[in-house]
């Protein structure tokens, strides 16, 4: 017969079951603080402990002319142990009030940590609902590569891209990959204005002189990828041939130059399923913002932001992410070669498949030192190895990337077309909607192909320096 977890212990006494019934009669059940970060290896104080959030409501409101933001964020999570507090990370903004379960709660702030306590501690498994009030100007983070990202002005409202930490400077929440949500945000704008954010919109109200917008994204979201922008775009939908809803948002002075680029989309995210399987949201797009904005491309899920008018090869990385990132989402920073690896790789692919040069030429240039690819300062692919960047500021780095794109193309060679691109679907839907990290990859694929590849793992994932050949 099975062991059932409870029958392995002894049973109570009489006395502790009296007290046991006491606790709860009184409603005294005994929580703990929840931890004030998840111990990411690059981002220790990301996200926080103790509970799990299912879905975030946000209804924000924008005024792009002050930069003011008023905004409740509605949280529903499940507690994982007994809480007597628990954080969320929120950076600047104020905080006006708490609510937990419909109760006041006391809140504190300190650095980027907002902490919570509710009236009566959280039971473990519970589902509550937190509301917090806030707002304020919502401020640009610099992230540990320089990058700026959170909440950045542009010339007629804003947008807010979060890779690795910026979200947490226009909502608070369990700012860390591996807690995915599912989300809705409501923006109230002045009239005149377009909000654009994940997902599927709902709705578009008129009112008094402003309009409401209501995004909805149904499936789970890690919080990094949640994006909304503000601002005076060119707006355009559509539907890809297989019936997935676009929606493209572009600034004017960039729309005749994204034309291109944005037009292949259907034909991108149809050759994303033959290649990786069923696209995994229900909508896609683009927002594009003026060049000089924005430091960095971002794969916001469904509808990348992108800094400036994108060429074909960017909105390709950028929506192969939605397969590799976004719907198999890192467990930690640490995992970003499978987000940026896959990605690359696809581009490989994505040109191998259009004429241009193959994967293999590709790789071989690489390994050649033979690319196009820009020298700026990190662009030394052999500097670290692609699953162990030496430190937060080296994430989003060429290693990650190219030699990361590299590990994958090493598979292939060892296992065949094949086994290769069986690999590469069954792992998107193995993971879908999931998290997973580098060691589930490399169990996988060799589960996947039947074959042991602890040669590419020693010397193209973890590897130091340039593979002998
Ligand atoms: N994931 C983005 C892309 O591949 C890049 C984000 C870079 N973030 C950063 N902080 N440097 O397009
Ligand atoms: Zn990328």
């Amino acid at each position: 017969m099975d062991q059932h977890p409870f029958l392995r212990f002894a049973a109570p006494t009489a006395a502790a079951l009296l007290a046991l019934t006491t606790a709860c009669t009184a409603g005294t059940v005994q929580g703990r603080p929840g931890a004030s970060g998840l111990r990411d290896p690059y981002f220790p104080k990301a996200g926080n402990g103790g509970y799990d959030v299912r879905s975030y409501a946000l209804d924000l409101d924008y005024r792009p002319d002050t930069g003011h933001l008023d905004g409740t964020a509605v949280i529903t999570a499940r507690a994982g142990q007994g809480l007597s507090s628990f954080n969320l990370d929120l950076a600047g903004l104020t905080v006006e009030d708490v609510t937990v379960e419909g109760e006041p709660a006391r809140f504190n702030r300190t650095g980027n940590e907002l902490t919570v306590r509710p009236a009566d501690d959280l039971e473990k498994g519970e589902v509550f609902r937190t509301v917090v009030r806030y707002s304020g100007k919502p401020k640009t983070v610099t992230d540990p590569d320089g990058s700026e990202e959170g909440w950045i002005p542009t010339a007629d409202g804003a947008v807010a891209v979060g890779e690795p930490i910026g979200s947490m400077a226009w909502f608070p929440g369990n700012h860390h990959p591996s807690d995915k949500a599912v989300y809705e945000v409501s923006v109230t704008v002045p009239k005149g204005y377009e909000a654009v954010s994940n997902g599927r919109l709902e709705s578009r109200t008129e009112r008094d002189g402003e309009t409401v917008f209501r995004w909805r994204g149904t499936e789970p979201m890690a919080g990094y990828l949640a994006t909304l922008a503000i601002g005076k775009y060119r707006v355009s939908t559509g539907s890809t041939p297989s019936g997935i809803p676009l929606y493209t948002a572009v600034v004017p002075g960039e729309a005749e130059a994204s034309a291109e680029a944005l037009g292949r989309l259907p034909d991108i995210v149809e050759w994303g399923v033959r290649r990786f399987g069923p696209y995994p949201f229900d909508s896609a797009g683009a927002i594009v913002e003026a060049q000089g904005t924005l430091g960095y491309a971002l794969e916001t899920q469904t509808r990348p932001v992108y800094p400036g008018a994108p060429n074909v090869d960017l909105v390709l990385h950028e929506m192969a992410h939605q397969w590799f990132g976004n719907s198999v989402s890192p467990r930690s920073w640490k995992d970003m070669w499978l987000n940026e690896g896959f990605a690359t790789y696809a581009e490989w692919l994505w040109s191998e498949d259009h004429g241009g040069p193959t994967a293999e030429e590709r790789f071989e240039a690489f390994e050649e030192g033979d690319t196009d690819v820009d020298a700026a300062a990190d662009s030394d692919w052999w500097a670290f190895p692609p699953a162990d960047p030496p430190g937060p500021e080296r994430i989003s780095a060429a290693p990650v990337y190219y030699r990361g794109a590299m590990v994958l193309h090493r598979i292939r060679q060892e296992v065949g077309d094949e086994r290769f691109f069986a690999l590469l679907r069954g792992w998107a839907s193995d993971h879908r909607h999931g998290n997973a990290d580098t060691a589930a990859f490399t169990a996988y694929a060799e589960k996947s192909t039947g074959r042991d590849l602890t040669g590419v793992w020693d010397e193209w994932l973890h590897g130091d320096g340039k593979p002998a050949r």
